[in-house]
């Protein structure tokens, strides 16, 4: 079965058991400052576990692609991906366990076709804030007696704590709670796989979830009945399933949160689409399908060396590249373009060990948008702007690359025989801003020759020689999470006061290209030709500004994409729900609105609640597109 055909599968088999689907939405959340990517396909449907009613129901189903940053250094191993793409179902308040494992079973055995006995499942074991999940043993026990398997605790049915059995929130707060997650034992399944269990291979105590690779994770269902809320006088900001993944240094401790029961008991399942592939195939690792197929053959034979991991990190590189500049992503030194700078630079070194004396990039990256594009069909639109950014970025640290090893090597041979064995912060920075050397790499460089780097150093040194915000850096190196806040909230419905305000001033050719918004500031593309002048920007904030004073309700409404039209609704077309849209107004009832956009939200209830509106910056972002940065006080 090709992946292709797998994921048509589970939309039909979902859409058929009363299930919408959903657009498969952008890497970038629009709107969503928690996260630097979309990691999960409940990234997009925040608002609706939390309470609001979906514009298309309580039922749905979707494919979405993702990008998970703590995943990384874990590429080129049998199962870990940068890029993947999640196929999931969602009830919002509506069904809950029985149903959603039932599906699981059902879709698993009887759609794909697996033999339930390679099947294995973990569920969350309990603790102070959520009881042991008696329920889903339950309901996993009959699935697996409708089978004829017998499963208890201990056998097929595997109890773990939160850091194993917990998903979300994707950010620090928010929607979140016990899953149970279903793991195939390849050990005993496929064409050609070393069978039975192989104790010397994997380890004779090996267990579900064991980082052998024996047993691979293919499906979570996480039961989102929980909203994780900050205790008074918390510093802390990772989840507890993303502390893990980004390698956090400070994992939360209980006390810094409390989980409150939502109002509305919630489904997420999610399934990773290139392991349920190569699982099914009988293949041996996520990189062994049509998925990656043509990316390796797209420049291996050109490698002067061949080395497996080296190869799968550019592959996995290089893909995930293409998908983040398609999203409208570009190197940089800040934020989602320094994660996609880290992926070519880390992908190009590779390149470089494996003897690629030349620009390789275009070739794997053109064999991904051939990969993909049927599906993505803006990866064809987008094709000469990513092949360009990707090898602009390859051209630019190729030209430093070699020098920057050099300098490595020098320090290094200095070094020796001296104990600490440690590099310093003042030469992390200078190879990060010399030689265009992402601090990541200069870690891995070091660490393959038994050193290690002042990290928190040269945290200190680029802050220092930055002059960036603690909290923008602090993000950035904890992998990207930052706080969902009232701040962001306040942001988002300014965004929205801001883009009328610019069409008032300047005129209706003005639409958004782009928006995202942190705690500390909102950042707005938009169309026009020229540079605005500084009385266009005082009347913008101005506009703005009397607006806030004015304080209008902010209202939503769920209506046709016609009537939203006929209403002269503005903003990006991207979140459609068949025929149905979320649209935001600002107005007093009655009253001609202030300002009207298609928007999934959420926003405060009042502009009064926005505060005081400053722009600091306006820029040229590219031809015809300018930027806005500005805060709210
Ligand atoms: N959001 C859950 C996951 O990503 C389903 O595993």
């Amino acid at each position: 079965m090709t992946a292709k055909e797998i994921k048509a599968k589970f939309i039909r088999f979902f859409e058929e058991r009363g299930h919408a689907r959903i657009p498969n939405a952008s890497l970038i959340p629009e709107n969503d400052p928690t996260v630097l990517f979309t990691t999960a396909g409940m990234h997009p449907l925040v608002p609706y576990l939390l309470g609001e009613s979906h514009p298309l129901g309580k039922r749905l189903v979707g494919v979405q692609r993702a990008i998970r940053t703590g995943d990384i250094e874990e590429v080129g191993d049998n199962r870990h991906n940068t890029f993947f793409e999640m196929l999931g179902n969602w009830s919002l308040g509506d069904y809950f366990k029985k149903e959603a494992i039932h599906f699981s079973f059902e879709f698993l055995t009887k759609e794909l076709g697996l033999n339930p006995q390679h099947l294995y499942v973990t569920v969350f074991e309990g603790d102070a804030d959520a009881p042991r999940d008696d329920e889903s043993i339950h309901l996993w026990q009959s699935e697996f007696a409708s089978a004829g398997i017998e499963a208890n605790v201990g056998v097929r049915i595997y109890l773990y704590p939160k850091a194993q059995n917990w998903w979300g929130p994707a950010g620090e707060t928010g929607p979140c709670g016990p899953d149970t997650e279903m793991f195939i034992d390849t050990a005993t399944v496929g064409e050609g796989r070393p069978s039975p269990h192989d104790a010397a291979r994997y380890g004779a105590t090996c267990h579900p979830n064991c980082d052998c690779g024996r047993f691979i994770e293919i499906w979570n269902d996480v039961f989102m009945e929980y909203n994780r809320v900050k205790s008074s006088g918390s510093g802390a900001w990772s989840s507890e399933r993303n502390s893990k993944r980004n390698s956090d240094p400070r994992p939360p401790t209980p006390d810094q949160y409390r989980y409150e029961p939502l109002t509305q008991r919630n489904v997420d399942t999610g399934m990773g689409v290139e392991r349920v592939t190569y699982v099914l195939q009988g293949k041996e690792t996520v990189f062994d399908t049509e998925l990656f197929s043509t990316i390796f053959a797209s420049f291996v034979p050109r490698l002067a060396k061949r080395d497996t991991r080296s190869e799968r990190i550019i592959a996995d590189h290089l893909k995930a590249a293409t998908f983040l500049i398609a999203d409208g992503v570009t190197p940089s030194n800040l934020d989602q373009g320094y994660v996609l700078r880290r992926l070519i630079r880390r992908a190009v070194r590779y390149g470089k060990l494996l003897g690629m004396a030349d620009s390789f990039v275009r070739s794997p990256i053109e064999a991904t948008i051939a990969t993909y594009k049927e599906e993505y069909p803006y990866l064809t639109e987008r094709h000469d702007d990513i092949v360009s950014v990707a090898v602009q970025e390859e051209k630019r640290f190729r030209g430093v690359l070699a020098q920057g090893l050099q300098r490595i090597a020098k320090l290094l041979a200095a070094s020796e025989g001296r104990s600490d064995r440690v590099i310093d912060s003042k030469t992390v920075f200078e190879l990060f801003s010399t030689y265009g050397f992402p601090v990541e790499l200069t870690e891995e460089i070091a660490k393959e020759r038994g050193y290690t780097i002042d990290r928190e150093g040269f945290k200190a040194e680029f802050l220092h020689h930055q002059e960036l915000s603690r909290q923008g850096a602090e993000k950035r190196f904890a992998g990207g999470l930052a706080d969902h806040s009232q701040m962001s909230i306040r942001y988002h419905t300014a965004t929205h006061l801001l883009h009328q305000a610019l069409r008032t001033v300047l005129g209706d050719h003005v639409f958004q290209k782009g928006s995202n918004i942190t705690p500390e500031r909102l950042r707005f593309d938009f169309s026009h030709p020229v540079k605005l002048t500084a009385e266009e920007l005082t009347r913008v904030e101005e506009l703005v500004n009397e607006k806030v004073k004015e304080a209008l309700p902010v209202k939503r409404e769920i209506m046709s994409v016609a009537e939203a039209k006929r209403l002269g609704a503005i903003g990006l077309f991207e979140e459609k729900y068949g025929d149905e849209v979320s649209v935001y107004t600002i107005g007093r009832e009655g009253e001609a609105p202030f300002s009207r956009e298609f928007c999934g939200g959420p926003h405060v209830t009042n502009t009064n609640e926005v505060g005081t509106f400053r722009i600091v910056k306006e820029e040229a972002l590219s031809a015809g597109v300018r930027r806005i940065k500005a805060v709210v006080e």
